[in-house]
Protein backbone atom coordinates (compact mmCIF):
# COMPACT_ATOMS: atom_id res chain seq x y z
CA UNK A 1 0.00 0.00 0.00
CA UNK A 2 1.35 3.53 -0.91
CA UNK A 3 1.90 5.56 1.94
CA UNK A 4 -0.54 8.59 3.21
CA UNK A 5 0.50 12.05 1.57
CA UNK A 6 -0.38 13.70 4.96
CA UNK A 7 -0.19 13.34 8.29
CA UNK A 8 -2.74 14.79 11.18
CA UNK A 9 -0.65 15.29 14.34
CA UNK A 10 -2.57 15.59 17.55
CA UNK A 11 0.44 16.69 20.18
CA UNK A 12 -0.74 15.08 23.19
CA UNK A 13 1.92 16.82 25.64
CA UNK A 14 0.08 19.08 27.75
CA UNK A 15 -2.22 16.32 28.57
CA UNK A 16 -0.20 12.70 28.54
CA UNK A 17 3.18 14.54 28.83
CA UNK A 18 2.74 16.56 31.82
CA UNK A 19 0.09 14.24 33.90
CA UNK A 20 2.49 11.84 34.65
CA UNK A 21 4.97 14.61 35.99
CA UNK A 22 5.38 14.60 40.18
CA UNK A 23 6.79 17.84 40.52
CA UNK A 24 3.77 20.75 40.18
CA UNK A 25 3.65 22.64 36.87
CA UNK A 26 2.72 25.96 37.11
CA UNK A 27 -0.63 26.57 34.51
CA UNK A 28 1.36 29.45 33.52
CA UNK A 29 3.69 26.97 31.81
CA UNK A 30 1.06 24.80 30.16
CA UNK A 31 -0.52 27.55 28.74
CA UNK A 32 2.34 28.64 26.91
CA UNK A 33 3.45 25.04 25.84
CA UNK A 34 -0.11 24.57 24.24
CA UNK A 35 0.19 28.03 22.54
CA UNK A 36 3.54 28.01 21.14
CA UNK A 37 2.65 24.32 19.97
CA UNK A 38 -0.05 25.45 18.06
CA UNK A 39 1.63 28.28 16.70
CA UNK A 40 4.40 25.50 15.70
CA UNK A 41 1.36 24.24 13.19
CA UNK A 42 0.21 21.53 15.05
CA UNK A 43 -3.73 21.21 14.24
CA UNK A 44 -4.39 19.86 17.51
CA UNK A 45 -3.49 19.88 21.12
CA UNK A 46 -4.75 17.77 23.77
CA UNK A 47 -5.11 20.63 26.32
CA UNK A 48 -6.10 18.73 29.81
CA UNK A 49 -8.05 16.62 31.54
CA UNK A 50 -11.24 17.09 33.63
CA UNK A 51 -10.43 14.21 35.68
CA UNK A 52 -10.97 13.58 39.01
CA UNK A 53 -8.07 16.10 41.10
CA UNK A 54 -7.75 13.16 44.13
CA UNK A 55 -6.54 10.87 41.28
CA UNK A 56 -4.09 13.10 38.99
CA UNK A 57 -3.54 16.16 40.82
CA UNK A 58 -1.32 17.52 38.20
CA UNK A 59 -4.65 18.29 35.82
CA UNK A 60 -6.70 19.74 39.17
CA UNK A 61 -6.08 23.73 36.73
CA UNK A 62 -8.03 22.15 33.92
CA UNK A 63 -10.25 24.75 33.81
CA UNK A 64 -8.05 27.80 34.07
CA UNK A 65 -5.64 26.33 31.08
CA UNK A 66 -8.73 26.50 28.89
CA UNK A 67 -9.56 29.71 29.56
CA UNK A 68 -6.36 31.11 29.13
CA UNK A 69 -4.80 29.82 26.17
CA UNK A 70 -4.97 31.86 22.59
CA UNK A 71 -6.89 29.40 20.78
CA UNK A 72 -5.81 29.70 17.57
CA UNK A 73 -8.63 29.56 14.44
CA UNK A 74 -8.13 26.08 12.82
CA UNK A 75 -6.62 24.62 15.89
CA UNK A 76 -8.02 21.50 17.51
CA UNK A 77 -8.31 21.65 21.61
CA UNK A 78 -9.74 18.27 22.92
CA UNK A 79 -9.61 17.44 26.45
CA UNK A 80 -10.23 14.32 28.33
CA UNK A 81 -13.60 13.54 30.11
CA UNK A 82 -14.15 9.80 31.78
CA UNK A 83 -17.77 10.88 32.82
CA UNK A 84 -20.27 13.25 32.47
CA UNK A 85 -19.40 15.40 35.41
CA UNK A 86 -15.88 15.89 33.80
CA UNK A 87 -17.51 16.30 30.63
CA UNK A 88 -19.53 19.51 32.05
CA UNK A 89 -16.78 21.17 33.47
CA UNK A 90 -15.11 20.77 30.15
CA UNK A 91 -18.34 22.56 28.16
CA UNK A 92 -18.60 25.19 31.34
CA UNK A 93 -14.91 26.02 30.84
CA UNK A 94 -15.39 26.23 27.06
CA UNK A 95 -14.39 22.77 25.10
CA UNK A 96 -15.54 22.23 21.72
CA UNK A 97 -13.84 18.90 21.78
CA UNK A 98 -13.28 16.24 24.32
CA UNK A 99 -12.05 12.74 24.30
CA UNK A 100 -13.54 9.54 26.01
CA UNK A 101 -10.94 6.51 27.16
CA UNK A 102 -11.58 2.86 27.08
CA UNK A 103 -9.27 0.31 27.48
CA UNK A 104 -8.91 -3.35 25.81
CA UNK A 105 -7.89 -4.77 29.37
CA UNK A 106 -10.35 -5.10 32.37
CA UNK A 107 -7.42 -4.98 35.15
CA UNK A 108 -6.03 -1.36 33.26
CA UNK A 109 -9.34 -0.45 33.30
CA UNK A 110 -9.95 -0.92 36.78
CA UNK A 111 -6.83 0.93 38.00
CA UNK A 112 -7.05 3.68 35.63
CA UNK A 113 -10.72 4.82 35.94
CA UNK A 114 -12.18 2.91 38.70
CA UNK A 115 -14.57 1.05 36.37
CA UNK A 116 -15.06 -1.80 34.10
CA UNK A 117 -14.37 -1.66 30.22
CA UNK A 118 -18.58 -2.38 29.99
CA UNK A 119 -19.13 0.19 32.92
CA UNK A 120 -16.69 2.49 31.10
CA UNK A 121 -18.58 2.45 28.09
CA UNK A 122 -22.14 2.65 29.54
CA UNK A 123 -20.60 6.03 31.20
CA UNK A 124 -19.53 7.22 28.04
CA UNK A 125 -23.60 7.23 26.63
CA UNK A 126 -24.32 10.35 28.20
CA UNK A 127 -21.10 11.98 27.33
CA UNK A 128 -22.12 11.46 24.07
CA UNK A 129 -25.31 12.66 24.03
CA UNK A 130 -24.93 15.87 25.78
CA UNK A 131 -21.69 16.28 23.28
CA UNK A 132 -23.98 16.11 20.20
CA UNK A 133 -26.76 18.69 22.04
CA UNK A 134 -23.82 20.93 22.66
CA UNK A 135 -22.04 20.60 19.21
CA UNK A 136 -19.05 18.83 20.81
CA UNK A 137 -17.00 16.34 18.88
CA UNK A 138 -15.95 13.01 20.95
CA UNK A 139 -12.87 11.30 20.32
CA UNK A 140 -12.54 8.06 21.57
CA UNK A 141 -9.33 6.33 23.38
CA UNK A 142 -8.55 2.87 23.60
CA UNK A 143 -5.62 1.70 26.15
CA UNK A 144 -3.43 -1.01 25.99
CA UNK A 145 -3.88 -2.25 22.63
CA UNK A 146 -0.90 -3.68 22.36
CA UNK A 147 -0.19 -4.49 25.83
CA UNK A 148 -1.02 -4.43 29.59
CA UNK A 149 1.18 -3.80 32.59
CA UNK A 150 -1.49 -5.96 34.85
CA UNK A 151 -2.60 -8.88 31.84
CA UNK A 152 0.46 -8.80 29.60
CA UNK A 153 -0.61 -9.95 25.66
CA UNK A 154 -3.70 -8.27 24.62
CA UNK A 155 -6.26 -10.01 21.75
CA UNK A 156 -6.43 -8.06 18.68
CA UNK A 157 -9.91 -9.21 19.28
CA UNK A 158 -10.63 -7.49 22.43
CA UNK A 159 -9.30 -4.38 21.35
CA UNK A 160 -11.18 -4.23 18.01
CA UNK A 161 -14.63 -5.05 19.78
CA UNK A 162 -13.85 -1.76 21.96
CA UNK A 163 -12.69 0.47 19.58
CA UNK A 164 -15.77 -0.51 17.18
CA UNK A 165 -17.99 0.03 20.27
CA UNK A 166 -16.54 3.69 20.42
CA UNK A 167 -16.82 3.81 16.81
CA UNK A 168 -20.48 2.73 16.46
CA UNK A 169 -21.77 5.20 19.83
CA UNK A 170 -20.09 8.40 17.59
CA UNK A 171 -16.55 9.11 18.10
CA UNK A 172 -14.95 10.77 15.01
CA UNK A 173 -11.68 8.59 15.59
CA UNK A 174 -10.40 6.06 17.69
CA UNK A 175 -6.54 6.45 19.32
CA UNK A 176 -5.24 3.15 19.32
CA UNK A 177 -3.07 3.35 22.75
CA UNK A 178 0.28 1.28 23.32
CA UNK A 179 0.41 2.91 26.73
CA UNK A 180 3.03 0.63 27.88
CA UNK A 181 5.24 0.84 25.17
CA UNK A 182 5.98 -2.76 24.35
CA UNK A 183 4.30 -3.05 20.78
CA UNK A 184 6.41 -3.98 17.94
CA UNK A 185 5.47 -3.56 14.47
CA UNK A 186 4.40 -7.12 13.48
CA UNK A 187 1.99 -6.80 16.57
CA UNK A 188 0.79 -3.23 15.44
CA UNK A 189 -0.18 -4.40 12.33
CA UNK A 190 -1.99 -7.44 13.23
CA UNK A 191 -4.16 -5.15 15.69
CA UNK A 192 -4.55 -3.05 13.13
CA UNK A 193 -5.86 -5.22 10.68
CA UNK A 194 -8.64 -6.59 13.30
CA UNK A 195 -9.54 -3.14 14.56
CA UNK A 196 -10.27 -2.25 10.84
CA UNK A 197 -12.61 -4.71 10.73
CA UNK A 198 -14.81 -2.60 12.98
CA UNK A 199 -13.56 0.95 12.27
CA UNK A 200 -12.56 2.42 8.75
CA UNK A 201 -8.97 2.84 9.24
CA UNK A 202 -9.24 6.67 7.70
CA UNK A 203 -11.21 7.22 11.62
CA UNK A 204 -7.98 5.52 13.10
CA UNK A 205 -4.99 7.22 14.94
CA UNK A 206 -1.97 5.23 16.53
CA UNK A 207 -1.03 6.34 19.81
CA UNK A 208 2.36 4.83 21.15
CA UNK A 209 4.60 4.79 23.91
CA UNK A 210 7.85 4.22 22.97
CA UNK A 211 9.73 2.20 26.49
CA UNK A 212 10.97 -0.13 24.34
CA UNK A 213 12.22 2.22 21.48
CA UNK A 214 9.68 0.49 18.87
CA UNK A 215 7.18 3.72 18.79
CA UNK A 216 8.90 4.88 15.40
CA UNK A 217 8.60 1.25 13.94
CA UNK A 218 5.10 0.69 14.94
CA UNK A 219 4.09 4.44 12.90
CA UNK A 220 5.59 3.09 9.72
CA UNK A 221 3.95 0.01 10.27
CA UNK A 222 0.97 2.06 10.38
CA UNK A 223 1.35 4.08 7.52
CA UNK A 224 1.54 0.64 5.72
CA UNK A 225 -1.63 -0.04 7.21
CA UNK A 226 -3.19 3.26 5.75
CA UNK A 227 -3.13 5.24 9.35
CA UNK A 228 -2.80 8.62 8.81
CA UNK A 229 -3.26 10.36 12.42
CA UNK A 230 -1.04 10.27 14.94
CA UNK A 231 -0.90 11.00 18.30
CA UNK A 232 2.88 12.46 19.59
CA UNK A 233 4.40 14.51 22.70
CA UNK A 234 6.72 16.97 22.13
CA UNK A 235 10.28 16.29 24.11
CA UNK A 236 9.07 12.75 24.40
CA UNK A 237 7.47 13.57 27.94
CA UNK A 238 5.04 11.14 29.10
CA UNK A 239 3.65 7.95 30.69
CA UNK A 240 0.31 7.08 31.98
CA UNK A 241 0.14 7.67 36.02
CA UNK A 242 -1.53 4.10 36.38
CA UNK A 243 0.73 1.74 33.83
CA UNK A 244 3.80 1.30 36.05
CA UNK A 245 7.02 1.60 34.13
CA UNK A 246 5.60 3.41 30.42
CA UNK A 247 7.81 6.04 29.95
CA UNK A 248 7.13 8.28 27.32
CA UNK A 249 5.04 9.04 24.38
CA UNK A 250 6.70 8.69 20.94
CA UNK A 251 8.21 12.24 20.63
CA UNK A 252 6.42 14.75 17.92
CA UNK A 253 9.62 15.80 16.79
CA UNK A 254 10.89 12.25 16.21
CA UNK A 255 7.95 12.18 14.10
CA UNK A 256 7.82 15.01 12.26
CA UNK A 257 11.54 13.79 11.61
CA UNK A 258 10.38 10.67 9.96
CA UNK A 259 7.73 11.95 8.15
CA UNK A 260 9.45 14.89 6.23
CA UNK A 261 12.14 12.18 5.54
CA UNK A 262 9.18 10.19 3.52
CA UNK A 263 8.23 13.29 1.81
CA UNK A 264 4.82 12.84 4.58
CA UNK A 265 3.17 16.34 4.98
CA UNK A 266 2.20 17.53 8.66
CA UNK A 267 2.43 21.36 8.76
CA UNK A 268 4.57 21.38 11.54
CA UNK A 269 7.66 23.34 11.62
CA UNK A 270 10.14 20.67 12.65
CA UNK A 271 13.17 23.78 14.21
CA UNK A 272 10.19 25.61 16.53
CA UNK A 273 9.24 21.89 17.56
CA UNK A 274 13.23 21.52 18.82
CA UNK A 275 13.16 24.32 20.81
CA UNK A 276 9.78 23.80 22.23
CA UNK A 277 11.20 20.59 23.34
CA UNK A 278 14.51 22.04 24.27
CA UNK A 279 12.31 24.88 26.63
CA UNK A 280 9.84 22.87 28.08
CA UNK A 281 12.73 20.25 29.00
CA UNK A 282 14.51 22.82 30.76
CA UNK A 283 11.40 23.79 32.64
CA UNK A 284 10.74 20.08 33.90
CA UNK A 285 15.25 20.49 34.78
CA UNK A 286 16.00 17.50 32.37
CA UNK A 287 17.69 17.66 28.75
CA UNK A 288 15.10 16.48 26.00
CA UNK A 289 14.35 13.01 25.83
CA UNK A 290 13.86 12.86 22.12
CA UNK A 291 16.94 11.56 19.98
CA UNK A 292 15.75 13.85 17.13
CA UNK A 293 15.64 16.83 19.67
CA UNK A 294 19.40 15.95 21.61
CA UNK A 295 21.00 15.37 17.69
CA UNK A 296 19.38 19.11 16.59
CA UNK A 297 20.52 21.03 19.44
CA UNK A 298 24.06 19.50 19.19
CA UNK A 299 24.09 20.37 15.49
CA UNK A 300 23.22 24.02 16.02
CA UNK A 301 25.79 23.85 18.38
CA UNK A 302 28.37 22.87 16.26
CA UNK A 303 27.15 25.55 13.65
CA UNK A 304 27.51 28.13 16.65
CA UNK A 305 23.56 29.03 16.94
CA UNK A 306 22.40 27.02 19.67
CA UNK A 307 18.61 27.84 20.74
P1 LIG B 1 -14.04 7.41 41.28
O1 LIG B 1 -13.32 7.66 42.56
O2 LIG B 1 -14.51 6.01 40.98
O3 LIG B 1 -15.24 8.44 41.04
O4 LIG B 1 -13.07 7.87 40.10
P2 LIG B 1 -16.55 8.71 41.81
O5 LIG B 1 -17.61 8.93 40.76
O6 LIG B 1 -16.80 7.67 42.85
O7 LIG B 1 -16.24 10.10 42.53
C1 LIG B 1 -15.25 10.23 43.53
C2 LIG B 1 -14.90 11.69 43.71
O8 LIG B 1 -14.32 12.19 42.49
C3 LIG B 1 -16.12 12.59 43.97
O9 LIG B 1 -15.66 13.67 44.77
C4 LIG B 1 -16.46 13.10 42.61
O10 LIG B 1 -17.18 14.31 42.65
C5 LIG B 1 -15.10 13.30 42.01
P3 LIG B 1 -15.82 13.71 46.37
O11 LIG B 1 -17.31 13.54 46.61
O12 LIG B 1 -15.03 12.50 46.88
O13 LIG B 1 -15.25 15.01 46.77
N1 LIG B 1 -15.10 13.21 40.53
C6 LIG B 1 -14.55 14.14 39.73
N2 LIG B 1 -13.91 15.30 39.99
C7 LIG B 1 -13.48 16.02 38.92
N3 LIG B 1 -13.66 15.63 37.63
C8 LIG B 1 -14.29 14.49 37.34
C9 LIG B 1 -14.78 13.69 38.41
N4 LIG B 1 -15.44 12.53 38.47
C10 LIG B 1 -15.64 12.24 39.77
N5 LIG B 1 -14.45 14.11 36.06
C11 LIG B 1 -12.68 8.72 37.89
C12 LIG B 1 -13.45 7.71 38.73
C13 LIG B 1 -12.89 8.34 36.44
C14 LIG B 1 -13.21 10.11 38.16
C15 LIG B 1 -11.18 8.64 38.29
O14 LIG B 1 -10.76 7.31 38.23
C16 LIG B 1 -10.30 9.47 37.40
O15 LIG B 1 -10.38 10.68 37.39
N6 LIG B 1 -9.42 8.83 36.61
C17 LIG B 1 -8.57 9.53 35.67
C18 LIG B 1 -7.38 8.72 35.36
C19 LIG B 1 -6.53 9.41 34.31
O16 LIG B 1 -6.67 10.59 34.03
N7 LIG B 1 -5.62 8.63 33.71
C20 LIG B 1 -4.74 9.12 32.70
C21 LIG B 1 -5.41 9.34 31.38
S1 LIG B 1 -5.64 7.86 30.40
C22 LIG B 1 -4.11 7.69 29.58
O17 LIG B 1 -3.17 8.36 29.88
C23 LIG B 1 -4.03 6.75 28.42
C24 LIG B 1 -4.06 7.46 27.06
O18 LIG B 1 -2.99 8.38 26.95
C25 LIG B 1 -3.96 6.46 25.93
C26 LIG B 1 -2.81 5.48 26.09
O19 LIG B 1 -1.66 5.86 26.26
O20 LIG B 1 -3.12 4.30 26.02
C27 LIG B 1 -5.37 8.22 26.88
MG1 LIG C 1 -0.85 7.78 26.38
Amino acid sequence: MTLPARVRIVEVGPRDGLQNEAQVIATDTKVALIDRLARAGLPAVEATSFVSPKWVPQMGDAAEVLARIERLPGVDYPVLTPNLKGFDAALAAGAKSVAVFAAASESFSRRNINCSVAESLARFEPIMAAADEAGVRVRGYVSCVLGCPYEGAVAPSAVAEVAGTLYDMGCYEVSLGDTIGTGTPGAARRMLDAVAQRVPVEQLAGHYHDTYGQALANVYASLQAGVAVFDASVGGLGGCPYAAGASGNLATEDLVYLLNGLGIASGVDLEALVDIAAWISAQLGRPPASRVARASLAHRGRRGCAA
